[in-house]
């Protein structure tokens, strides 16, 4: 008895040790201030009341970009991620309402934000895809940030963000939480994107776009990089037997704005937005198109 008791009060030291240590770690990572790991150039950005940069930047938040995916589609946020194990972690409130960034974020801010996954108080933002988003131009940060200041406020406040013991452990064992960590925040990016429909063009639309972000740079598709383990693997879309091959112009568009794949299975909204995609041009169908049928066929990494 007294044996077992022992070996009881020292399991329980054990793990006391491990919960200890897993929140400690956590708390490291997860409160880590980022802003001096990323340099932030904003002066090519310039932000206008100009109405044709303003309709350009509302096409971006809402179909290219689909920042009103996570955001909402009035810009004031909703609670994104919401379970005891991973966390509560809202989609910040983007307008100058009450609860949200206010006019005091400044371009820099936006940018630090938006193309490096930085927030203005130096956290690592969740979800946030930065890695796509870094190369947007100047031409579309100031379009995007033209947009963004004409969206009405709205009042919604949120509790600030905490993560739960699933979130924590992932946190503490290292693993590549934040986009921030999967950012190319060095890259040098044309100052302004290719407009001559296109490889050259389909290719920065599929990295702007997030295609690139899940489906692998090499757009071969697998496991999506920092995605819920329950997703399925993005598709194939190199011109490989598992991949394009299957699809012709007309039934890549459909899938892309749609959901429908040519197998005849849907893809959730959640895992692909493309219910913001379904605003994409016909022009921007055919560069994606023609960019990716410009690749080496690949397989699918397993
Ligand atoms: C996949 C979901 C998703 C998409 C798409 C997305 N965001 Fe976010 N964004 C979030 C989440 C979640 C947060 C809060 C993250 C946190 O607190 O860790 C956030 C935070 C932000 C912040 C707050 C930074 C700060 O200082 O607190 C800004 C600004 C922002 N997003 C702008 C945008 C813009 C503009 C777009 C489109 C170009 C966009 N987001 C697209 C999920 C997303
Ligand atoms: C947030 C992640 C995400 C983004 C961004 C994304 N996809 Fe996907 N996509 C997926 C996932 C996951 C699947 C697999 C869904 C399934 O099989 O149910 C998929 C499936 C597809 C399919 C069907 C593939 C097949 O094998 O039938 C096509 C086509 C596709 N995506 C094109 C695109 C294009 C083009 C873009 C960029 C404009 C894009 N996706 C952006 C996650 C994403």
């Amino acid at each position: 008895m007294k044996l077992i008791g022992r070996i009881l009060s020292m399991l329980v030291g054990l793990v006391l040790a491990a919960v200890v240590a897993v929140w400690f770690l956590s708390e490291q990572r997860l409160g880590k201030d980022h802003t001096a790991d990323v340099s932030v150039d904003s002066s090519g950005i310039m932000v206008t009341s100009d109405s044709a940069s303003v309709a350009r930047g509302q096409y971006l938040a809402h179909s290219l970009l689909a920042c009103t995916e996570c955001h909402g589609s009035d810009f004031g946020g909703q609670m994104f991620v919401d379970s005891g194990a991973m966390g509560r972690i809202p989609a910040t409130n983007l307008t100058s309402g009450k609860g949200g960034l206010g006019s005091s974020y400044s371009v820099e801010d936006w940018d630090r934000a938006i193309r490096h996954g930085v927030g203005r108080d130096g956290r690592g933002l969740f979800v946030m895809p930065s890695e796509a988003y870094v190369y947007l131009t100047d031409g579309e940060m100031s379009d995007l940030l033209s947009y963004l200041q004409t969206v009405p406020p709205v009042d919604r406040e949120f509790a600030p963000r905490s993560f739960g013991p699933i979130g924590r452990m992932l946190a503490a064992t290292g693993q590549p939480l934040f986009p921030v960590d999967r950012t190319e925040h060095d890259t040098s990016r044309p100052n302004t994107a290719p407009v001559i429909p296109g490889v050259e063009r389909g290719k920065h639309l599929a990295k702007v776009s997030g295609c690139e972000a899940c489906h692998g740079a090499s757009l071969a598709g697998g496991k999506v990089a920092g995605a819920d383990p329950s997703w399925p693997p993005a598709g194939n879309l190199t011109p490989h037997a598992e991949g394009l091959a299957r699809y012709d112009l007309a039934s890549f568009s459909k899938a892309v704005r749609t959901g429908a794949k040519v197998d005849g299975t849907q893809i959730d909204a959640k895992v692909m937005p493309w219910q913001s995609y379904s605003g994409l041009r016909d022009e921007e169908l055919r560069s994606l198109w023609a960019y990716m049928n410009s690749l080496p066929a690949t397989e699918t990494p397993k």
